[in-house]
């Protein structure tokens, strides 16, 4: 490793005393030796203890679309400090943000506000149970909702093989009540016959279809139209609701989200991280016959629900978001990204695609980009893993897990750009001649 890591590790060692695994976050722990510890960030890049510079690729795992810092963004969040904070009473402002919702996502007919995306998915989950009358479920295989523990569940694919017959769901966390999984289905995406013979045999007990249409923590796995239009039928013949998790392509793969880019209409959404450029909030929203069920019967709220700074910043998010053309400026440059990126892999005969929406891309290494996480366990990840260190090496932040996509924001500029397709051209090489003149890692290409 050429970088130094000294402070962050010594801060680790004294963390790790008061913090389990010396983080806020498990997925914050990248092991004793290397969990970075941050010092500051602004536009696209991100400085840690150590006085490291990288280029981030994470944005916070999605919700800083105009980038770290963003004058208009905190100029606004600290107007929304004057407001007061918290009241256990609603502002007009709420009413202004959900218009501007609902006129950027025509699903989103009413708008109710919470904190975080778990909070928004468990708010919709517990909604299309109430309407529907029916506790069971339906995900996509490979799909992530949030830490709860109806959502806190996963297909181990991994060490899965096909000729093990069908993949079993497992809880993904010590804690998740076994008797739960009684109450859940796992789909494969893309798979309208598989959805259409679940929802056949236990559509009676089955009140919702949660789906993320772009995987956006399994590799960017992407619906195709089809599929999504079959499955958003099928819903409607089995009165089985349909939610779309919005949670990272919400105000970031278009205007309209996902739904408008597949021309899809749910009967439930959630949004949170672009939101409010990484101010806590987040929304369930949908059809106002459901929606109204807040109110009568149905319980939702929370202390700190549209506090004055979350709020005020998701006003001015959505703002630019709307007004002006910056999911197109990132669109662009995740296109511009990938271009470079597979011209140097391309140039080293190395097979690789990408799925997802350029603002959010999962690189893969094979010729096709998955069809569901079954076929990213067909995949060779290990190229992605043994570049990823080497990229954080040479001041490029991307997750070490190859699930991850790579998140691009307003502030991801020219100069972001050739630095970090320099930089991977770099780690590229590196990999390769380590593979060349085998050192104690290994991977296939
Ligand atoms: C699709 C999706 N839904 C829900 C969540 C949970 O959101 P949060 O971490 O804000 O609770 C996430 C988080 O990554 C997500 O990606």
């Amino acid at each position: 490793m050429t970088r130094s890591l000294s402070r962050s590790n010594a801060h680790f060692r004294k963390a790790v005393t008061r913090l389990p695994l010396g983080v806020s976050s498990n997925f914050r722990y990248w092991g004793e030796d290397k969990t970075i510890y941050v010092s500051s960030a602004k536009g696209a890049r991100l400085r840690d203890i150590d006085g490291n510079e990288y280029i981030d690729y994470r944005m916070a795992y999605g919700p800083c679309i105009l980038g770290y810092a963003d004058r208009r963004v905190d100029d606004a969040a600290r107007a929304g400090i004057e407001i007061g904070g918290v009241f256990a009473l609603s502002t007009e402002r709420e009413y202004a943000v959900a218009e501007r919702i609902s006129r950027m996502v025509p699903a989103a007919e009413m708008v109710r506000f919470s904190n975080s995306g778990t909070e928004a998915v468990m708010a919709a989950l517990r909604l299309a149970r109430a309407v529907t009358g029916r506790d069971s479920y339906v995900v996509v295989e490979g799909g992530y909702h949030g830490v709860f523990d109806a959502a806190l569940w996963h297909t181990p694919i991994e060490d899965w093989r096909p000729a093990a017959g069908e993949p079993h769901l497992v809880p993904f966390s010590a804690g998740v009540p076994g008797m739960l999984r009684a109450l859940l289905h796992a789909v494969p995406m893309n798979d309208a016959d598989r959805l259409e013979s679940v929802f056949k045999a236990y559509g009676h007990e089955i009140g919702a279809f949660l789906i993320e249409p772009i995987m956006g923590n399994c590799c960017s796995i992407s619906a195709t139209r089809e599929f999504l239009h079959a499955a958003r039928a099928l819903c409607d013949r089995y009165g089985i609701l349909m939610i779309i998790d919005e949670v990272k392509t919400g105000f970031r793969v278009a205007r309209g989200g996902v739904q408008e880019l597949f021309g899809v209409k749910s009967d439930l959404c959630t949004f949170a991280k672009a939101m409010a450029n990484g101010y806590p909030i987040s929304v369930v929203a949908g059809r106002k016959d459901i929606m109204r069920r807040f109110g009568d019967g149905v319980v939702h709220g929370g202390t700190f629900t549209c506090h004055s700074v979350a709020l005020a910043a998701a006003e001015k998010t959505l703002e630019i978001l709307d007004e002006t053309p910056a999911l197109r400026t990132i669109a662009e440059y995740g296109t511009r990204l990938r271009t470079g990126m597979s011209q140097i892999l391309s140039q080293r005969g190395i097979k690789h695609s990408f799925s997802g929406h350029p603002s959010m891309s999962g690189l893969f290494f094979n010729e096709h980009p998955p069809r569901n996480y079954r076929d990213w366990a067909g995949s060779d990840y290990s190229f992605y893993e043994a570049i990823a260190p080497e990229l954080h090496d040479l001041g490029v932040l991307c997750e070490p897990d190859s699930r991850e996509p790579w998140f691009v924001c307003e502030a991801h500029d020219e100069r972001c750009l050739v630095e970090t397709l320099q930089r991977f051209e770099t780690a590229v090489d590196r990999v390769l001649n380590e593979v060349q003149s085998p050192g104690p890692a290994h991977c296939a290409i």
